[in-house]
């Protein structure tokens, strides 16, 4: 699509949401997603297929994800952390698949308990079964790295590390390869480090970025990977966000002041800011004890904004 710039994808209903002990009825879920795509984001994660025993606020996956998929244009994603994901992803129809690993040995114990390896292996024959199924029902499949830019158990991680795990993910048939700063460590001129390495060896294999705002260096990020070349970046709504299974975590960058920044520097990435900003009521109707971040909502539009659109036009 070259009517935008940067793709924005929404992951609040499935990492702002996984960490938060109270659970998003449904339907509130649904009204996000709906008002969202509505906005022009066009795609979200929009669950994840995790056992519900581990994560009860997924257990309406099914649900979500059916519902999802009848809203017209919009792509719909969902992360996968094995083979049992991605059967149920399959079933459902699911546009995306996001599989995670981390690239710290300790978190992928933790979160997924195998070793790295063992989660290498498990991505293949997730991507042997997507090419099984027939055309127009085959998902793409996205390789994710979690803790590539920092890991609250293990500390720095090598970037020879994530380079590894991102060659091994894109050698067993990833369709994008997502490099995730799961608990806000990074700073610009690591991620530079960091992208740049991978890029250089996975090619022109599409490439996103999944950064929180920890300690208050997200949007810098999000710079110094739009420098590297990147042009898809993951954001939650208010900034919600976070891993259950990393001390530590917080929230995903804020996706209203991702958007906006992006629109600033003359980017298009198709989102209405205003009907944005509007969505994050529900939200906060929905969850009043949920935590929200946003210098947009806090600040509001500069005086005679023009939107990118806009701007190009003239
Ligand atoms: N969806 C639903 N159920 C699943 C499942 C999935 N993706 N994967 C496994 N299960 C079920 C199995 O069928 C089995 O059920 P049973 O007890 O009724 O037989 C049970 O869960 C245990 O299966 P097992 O393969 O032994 O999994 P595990 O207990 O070793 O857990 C993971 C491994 C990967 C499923 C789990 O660690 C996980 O979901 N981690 C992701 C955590 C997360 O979401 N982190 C935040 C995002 S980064
Ligand atoms: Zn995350």
């Amino acid at each position: 699509m070259n009517d935008i710039d940067v793709t924005v994808r929404e992951v609040g209903l499935r990492d702002g949401l996984q960490i938060h002990p109270t659970f998003m009825p449904t339907e509130s879920k649904i009204a996000w997603i709906e008002a969202e795509a509505a906005a022009g984001v066009r795609e979200i994660e929009v669950t994840s297929y995790v056992p519900p025993k581990l994560i009860p606020q997924f257990v309406d996956a099914e649900e979500v994800t059916r519902r999802a998929l009848a809203i017209p244009g919009l792509t719909v994603t969902a992360l996968i952390p094995n083979s049992k994901g991605a059967e149920r992803g399959l079933a459902l129809g699911v546009h995306k698949l996001n599989f995670v690993m981390s690239v710290s040995k300790t978190h992928n114990l933790k979160n997924v308990r195998r070793e790295r390896e063992e989660s290498v292996a498990d991505f293949a024959r997730i991507v042997e079964l997507v090419r099984a199924q027939p055309e127009g029902r085959r998902p793409r499949i996205a390789g994710g790295l979690s803790t590539a830019l920092g890991c609250s158990f293990e500390g720095r991680i090598p970037v020879a590390d994530v380079v590894k795990y991102a060659l091994l993910l894109a050698e067993a048939g990833a369709d994008e390869i997502m490099v995730a700063d799961t608990v806000g460590y990074a700073d610009p001129a690591q991620v530079r480090a960091v992208f740049k390495a991978v890029m250089a060896e996975i090619g022109s294999l599409p490439i996103g970025a999944h950064f929180h705002d920890t300690r208050g260096t997200g949007l810098a990020n999000v710079g110094a990977a739009l420098d590297c070349g990147v042009r898809a970046f993951d954001a939650s709504l208010a900034g919600l966000g976070g891993c259950p299974f990393a001390p530590g975590a917080t929230g995903n960058i804020v996706m209203d002041d991702l958007c906006f920044m992006l629109d600033s520097m003359g980017l298009r990435t198709g989102v209405d800011l205003e009907k944005l900003l509007e969505v994050r009521r529900i939200v906060r109707e929905a969850l009043p004890d949920i935590e929200m971040q946003g210098a947009l909502a806090r600040a509001g539009l500069p005086r005679n904004y023009l939107r990118a659109e806009e701007r190009r036009a003239a």
